[in-house]
């Protein structure tokens, strides 16, 4: 395939990087693109200002397949409709849904009648409104935050405390150079919790999800100084609930495609959803009808799936569906920036930062270049969000540390560099705490399901809880008892790896994968209603197996010492399904985080007529084996912690 990205700064270096690593990329193309993103695309030969149709020409000359728009300038000016009236295929939505991004009162209003949870509003389109308004709420609440309705790159928002706050805001919002953007103001109530973005890509096929990641929006350490693009971010999010992803897709962005489609717009392109995570789950604070900057440099890292079948897929190029990945590495992103950032007041002290030290592979980061001119053997520092520094690794403090290694080379060239040193810092204490919670119980459960939690539980233990990064992918040919088993034995490595070298005193490491057999054929969690439907057709008025492995290991700073391991069966029988009761059924939602899609412990109860074997198996962990083996093999006796 021959791609072309749109854009300059860092997040489409991301892009260029993350995509031409695809073996189904043929030839990158960047355009206007800059020295970073070049050096690994060509260049469309037009100049930086030309047209949509000067763009969509050259496009087309150099054979382009797929289009992929990185900022959302262009996406609300109507690019994606001139390519596409050209015949080329764009990732990236047309004017009418870009608006979701380029007018927020577009936003409330769709919202509010998508039912989405957001901050109640009101739109204003005077300056003395706009203070009554203003004034009335912040009396009543304690905090009100003004926006203006138009495109602002992220200068257009106020979040007000007092009254001095409102005025500060007002001045700024009716200031000339605000004047379109601030033709309507939208006035909404202030919404608490801890701020998180999620990021799918939506098109053919649906939406695929890409992660959560959170951005540090104040320029200094301690969340202190003015609001930025953006000084770094981290992903994926340990502190949202395991669900997290299906509350939004279900709260969030399916009521937002059907609202849209009412009016006849359809959505091409990632969707970034800016939320509020409360005590009642997410509250849409923004949308953009594109990725972050800098939250796409992170996900490329972070993201195992390769992006380019995938964005082909959306835009129709190719019908190959793409497996539910669950594979996301720990990632921490800096952002390096210039003096005199965001404000452009202080005079920058360029540096020259040479390719050797933005290449190095050594210490495990990336960079990527945003706001970067050319210069011999290297890049000179612009003006603005310069780099972005990024490392995964097995843990956040691991990444941190990669990380921080390439900042500090890079600051001996460049001293007067911005960065906030207190990136993800809430995830950094969360490893820590985690690590002191294995430290007093040394028992460790290597799963995220909730049920097998509860049903170790059920054994008196204490334990700590914690989930591998291990992908779920059948190779060809393979059994599905060798399958589960290999599971069950990848997610037990990894978290022996992980948490071994921490804990002289030594773990007890317990991990299970639960799969559903039918006809030979493995029935892993539906993707969607009608994989849901697929699987409970296959089940109804028959027998299936239901197969757990489970390995438990101890380990120390000086390896794995035991390692017992064992697969269970159990065979079900599931009575005659009518399409009625399965539709019900699959509409209560309880289907798609289940092996087979359904719970024989939950609502899917109803349908198992027959139990053959450990019920607790079907469950996902084996109680009465698990229990044995932990008191014959490792020495812990049952309800040791009661
Ligand atoms: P926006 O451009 O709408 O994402 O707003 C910029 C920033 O203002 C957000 O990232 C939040 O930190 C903050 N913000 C926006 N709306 C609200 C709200 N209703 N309540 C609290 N904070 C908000
Ligand atoms: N990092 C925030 C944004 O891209 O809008």
């Amino acid at each position: 395939m021959r791609v072309l990205v749109i854009g300059s700064g860092g997040r489409e270096h991301a892009l260029v990087w993350k995509l031409s690593q695809s073996p189904h990329c043929q030839q990158m193309f960047v355009w206007p693109g800059n020295p970073a993103s070049l050096r690994l695309a060509s260049k469309l030969d037009i100049p930086v200002d030309a047209s949509f149709e000067d763009l969509a020409t050259s496009a087309l000359l150099a054979g382009v397949d797929l289009v992929v728009v990185g900022p959302e300038g262009p996406l609300s000016h109507g690019l994606a409709d001139v390519l596409e009236a050209r015949g080329l295929k764009v990732f990236g939505p047309k004017k009418n849904a870009a608006q979701l991004e380029s007018s927020k009162v577009f936003a409330k209003r769709i919202m509010t009648e998508a039912g989405i949870p957001t901050a109640a509003y009101e739109v204003v389109t005077s300056q003395d409104d706009c203070h009554d308004c203003a004034i009335r709420i912040l009396n009543r609440d304690g905090g009100v935050v003004l926006k203006a309705s138009g495109l602002a790159s992220g200068k257009g928002v106020f979040v007000c405390q007092n009254e001095d706050d409102v005025n500060q805001g007002l001045k700024r919002l009716y200031n000339e150079s605000m004047k379109e953007a601030s033709e309507q103001i939208v006035i909404e109530e202030m919404l608490f919790g801890r701020e998180v973005s999620y990021f799918c890509f939506i098109g053919q096929g649906g939406i695929s999800r890409i992660g959560f990641a959170v951005d540090h929006k104040r320029l200094l350490i301690g969340d202190k100084g003015p609001n930025t693009g953006g000084m770094g971010c981290y992903s994926p999010v340990p502190w949202l609930p395991g669900d997290a992803a299906d509350q939004v897709d279900s709260l969030v962005v399916n009521p937002l495609l059907k609202t849209l489609r009412k009016y006849g717009i359809q959505y091409t392109g990632c969707l970034y959803v800016g939320l509020m995570w409360g005590d009642k789950g997410p509250s849409v604070v923004e949308f953009n009808v594109r990725l972050g900057d800098p939250e796409a440099q992170v996900l490329a890292i972070s993201d195992q799936t390769d992006w380019l079948p995938l964005i082909a897929s959306k835009v129709g190029l190719s019908a190959k569906r793409e497996p539910h990945h669950t594979l996301a590495l720990p990632v921490m992103g800096y952002v390096m920036a210039s003096s005199g950032y965001p404000f452009g007041d202080k005079q920058d002290v360029d540096a020259n930062v040479p390719w050797s030290l933005l290449d190095d592979k050594s210490d495990g980061a990336a960079v990527f270049c945003g706001s970067v001119k050319n210069s011999d053997g290297g890049i000179r520092t612009g003006s603005g969000r310069v780099f972005l520094v990024a490392a995964s690794g097995k843990t956040f403090s691991e990444a941190k540390s990669k990380a921080c290694s390439r900042i500090d080379k890079i600051r001996d060239v460049w001293p007067d560099a911005q960065w906030r040193s207190d990136i993800g810092q809430p995830v950094l204490q969360y490893e820590e705490s985690l690590q002191r919670s294995v430290t007093r119980s040394p028992i460790v459960l290597g799963s995220s399901s909730p049920r097998r939690r509860e049903l170790l539980g059920n054994l008196g233990l204490e334990f700590t809880v914690m989930k591998p990064d291990t992908e779920e992918v059948p190779r060809l040919g393979e059994d599905p008892t060798d399958y589960v088993a290999r599971n069950a034995r990848e997610k037990n490595e990894w978290i022996c790896a992980l948490i071994g070298p921490t804990h002289p005193q030594g773990v007890i490491v317990i991990s299970a994968d639960t799969i559903v057999v039918i006809d030979g054929k493995i029935l892993e969690k539906p993707l969607n209603p009608s994989d849901a439907k697929d699987m409970l057709s296959m089940l109804s008025g028959r027998v299936h197996t239901v197969m757990t492995a489970v390995r438990i290991a101890s380990v120390n700073p000086s390896g794995v010492h035991k390692v017992k391991e064992f697969t269970v069966n159990t065979e079900v029988l599931i009575k005659n399904l009518s399409g009625n009761e399965m539709d019900r059924y699959i509409a209560t939602g309880e289907p798609f985080d289940k092996a087979g899609g359904y719970a024989a412990q939950g609502l899917g109860s109803f349908m198992v007529q027959e139990i053959r074997g450990s019920f607790s198996n079907v469950v996902g962990l084996p109680l009465s084996e698990v229990g044995d083996c932990l008191q014959i093999s490792f020495g812990v006796p049952l309800w040791r912690d009661r």
